[in-house]
């Protein structure tokens, strides 16, 4: 699918230059910089990206985008930041998805197993599409994900999400308008809250602090000024 509008060049070409690739951004048609990303080619397209854009590492999640690219049928997806452009790619920005976000307090769960079909009744419809594995930029197996929170496996929901960068593209696809970023957070939650060991060090370390036992330590540090701070991290990093 292709639309005949003009190819506007950007400010810098001054023709068909070498190292350039047309790209279609909502309707239009650009020359950019092949092996910019795609947020770097809406940047030198003169696009106000302002939301929508984080860390431009492939971390935060704020970044996912839809393409398509010329003599494939597909709609391609991935991070903005993390995909370069290439010729002929049509795209546009997907951020902030609406989804239907549960609302709970961990604390308050007592049986987080059974109240996930309470908070997520969705969850129990998975139709083993497969949609969410394919649009993942992680790479994340997110229909087993899902899979296994309903059996009430949460350690394995874990493992297996916990690369997810919250980008959403999954719920876009999913055919059973569930949002399975979402039901992996609240199973990553319940299991580090409720299910997992605890760490005894842990606890003892949030005691001691409870009970103050550094508040004199953490007084002294707060009367001094940077450069005694400085030489202080530096001698206990040597
Ligand atoms: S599981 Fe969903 S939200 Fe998480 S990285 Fe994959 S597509 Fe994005
Ligand atoms: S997209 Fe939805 S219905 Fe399809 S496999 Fe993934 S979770 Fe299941
Ligand atoms: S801006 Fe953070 S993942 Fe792209």
């Amino acid at each position: 699918m292709t639309t005949d509008h003009a190819i506007i060049p950007s400010p810098q070409e001054t023709g068909q230059m070498p190292g350039f690739v047309t790209v279609e951004v909502m309707g239009k048609k650009y020359r950019v910089p092949e092996g910019i990303t795609v947020i770097q080619a809406l940047w030198y397209t003169g696009h106000e990206m302002i939301r929508g854009i984080g860390c431009l590492g492939g971390t935060c999640g704020a970044c996912g985008m839809v393409y398509r690219m010329p003599g494939r049928f597909e709609l391609l997806n991935g991070l903005g930041c993390q995909t370069t452009v290439r010729d002929g790619m049509w795209f546009s920005m997907v951020a902030n998805y609406p989804a239907a976000q549960a609302q709970y307090r961990v604390s308050d769960l007592t049986n987080a197993k059974e109240q996930l079909f309470e908070l997520y009744p969705e969850s129990a419809r998975c139709v083993n599409c497969n949609a969410c594995n394919r649009v993942c930029p992680q790479g994340i197996d997110v229909r087993s994900s899902i899979w296994y929170a309903v059996f009430g496996d949460f350690q394995k929901v874990a493992d297996l999400t916990m690369s997810c960068n919250m980008c959403g593209l999954c719920i876009t696809r999913c055919v059973a308008d569930m949002p399975p970023n979402l039901i992996g957070l609240y199973a990553r939650r319940a299991q580090g809250a409720l299910y997992a060991p605890q760490a005894e060090e842990l606890g003892r370390r949030i005691a001691d602090v409870a009970e103050g036992r550094f508040r004199d330590e953490l007084d002294q540090l707060l009367t001094l000024d940077p450069a005694e701070l400085k030489a202080r991290a530096a001698a206990l990093s040597r």
